[in-house]
């Protein structure tokens, strides 16, 4: 098991690290943000987006969901873990660029220790081509308040929802069945084991929609486990770069003619 967030703290200041910002963990290395509390990075630091793009758009199949949408469709990403934005910034504009143009994309995620506002430019001074999404979250993100927070983009088409807590207590009061897909993205299990316990596995089924797929760079066996006894049917994928394996899979959905699945009798509603 890993050191506590406090010995991890200490023992970078004692290593010389640049100071932590208070409350957060982060600390800046080689201009990449690191996380004292968890010893463990936001993204790939060479290659954020591609990463996030092999392991939560294509895994997620999202380029061909986000086509596929009705013309005025909702559809909804859940996050454990909003960091830097940078997933969000990347689903956003794949959704910009598939989905029809009155589909609408819902961003629900979570986060127990926010970055700073100023943090997430600077974090994603690397990739220009989000300079302008990533000062318009900045803006907003100067508002967050402990909670549920709310904000809307591109007139109200991209919605982003993060609550500031605990990802048990936050995953707790959402609704049940409405969540598409699922990024798991809260560092590394073995150094973040809350992230990935069985009851936010069981939370994260619980506000799945049938079908809801979900993708991770993980491949560890017992997140997995956690996972599949929580409901899905999960599979291993290449990872990206040098990991060799991730994980990625889905909620089984009724089959058309199951008591409660759509236009059956019974079916509620
Ligand atoms: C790998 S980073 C997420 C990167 C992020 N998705 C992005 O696009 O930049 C993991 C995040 O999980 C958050 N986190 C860690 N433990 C948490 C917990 N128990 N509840 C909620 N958030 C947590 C961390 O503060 C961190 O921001």
């Amino acid at each position: 098991m890993h050191d506590g967030p406090a010995a991890l703290t200490a023992a970078r200041r004692a290593s010389g690290a640049a100071p932590a910002h208070e409350g957060c963990g982060l600390e800046w290395r080689g201009g990449e943000p690191w996380s004292a509390l968890y010893d463990d990075r936001w993204f790939s630091a060479d290659s954020g987006p591609d990463e996030t793009g092999h392991v939560f758009l294509r895994a997620n199949r999202l380029a061909g969901r986000f086509a596929a949408l009705a013309g005025d469709a909702c559809f909804t990403i859940g996050e454990t873990g909003f960091g830097t934005g940078l997933n969000f910034l990347c689903a956003w504009r794949l959704f910009l660029g598939c989905a029809p143009p009155a589909a609408r994309l819902r961003f629900c995620s979570v986060e127990r220790h926010p970055l700073p506002a100023e943090a997430i430019p600077a974090a994603l001074a690397r990739w220009p081509e989000f300079a302008a999404p990533a000062a318009l979250l900045a803006g907003a993100w100067a508002g967050a308040r402990p909670g549920p927070n709310r904000w809307a983009f591109d007139g109200g088409r991209i919605e982003l929802l993060v609550a500031i807590d605990d990802v048990q207590a936050a995953l707790a009061g959402w609704p049940a069945a409405q969540v598409d897909a699922w990024f798991l993205d809260g560092f590394a299990p073995a150094r973040n084991p809350r992230m990935w316990s069985a009851a936010v596995a069981l939370a994260i089924a619980r506000a799945s929609r049938p079908g809801a797929s979900f993708a991770t760079y993980t491949a560890a066996g017992w997140v997995r486990r956690n996972l599949a006894a929580a409901g899905f049917a999960v599979r291993r994928e290449p990872g990206f770069g040098r990991k060799r394996q991730m994980s990625a899979g889905e909620l089984p959905c009724p089959a058309p003619d199951a008591p409660g699945a759509p236009g059956t009798p019974g079916t509620p509603g």
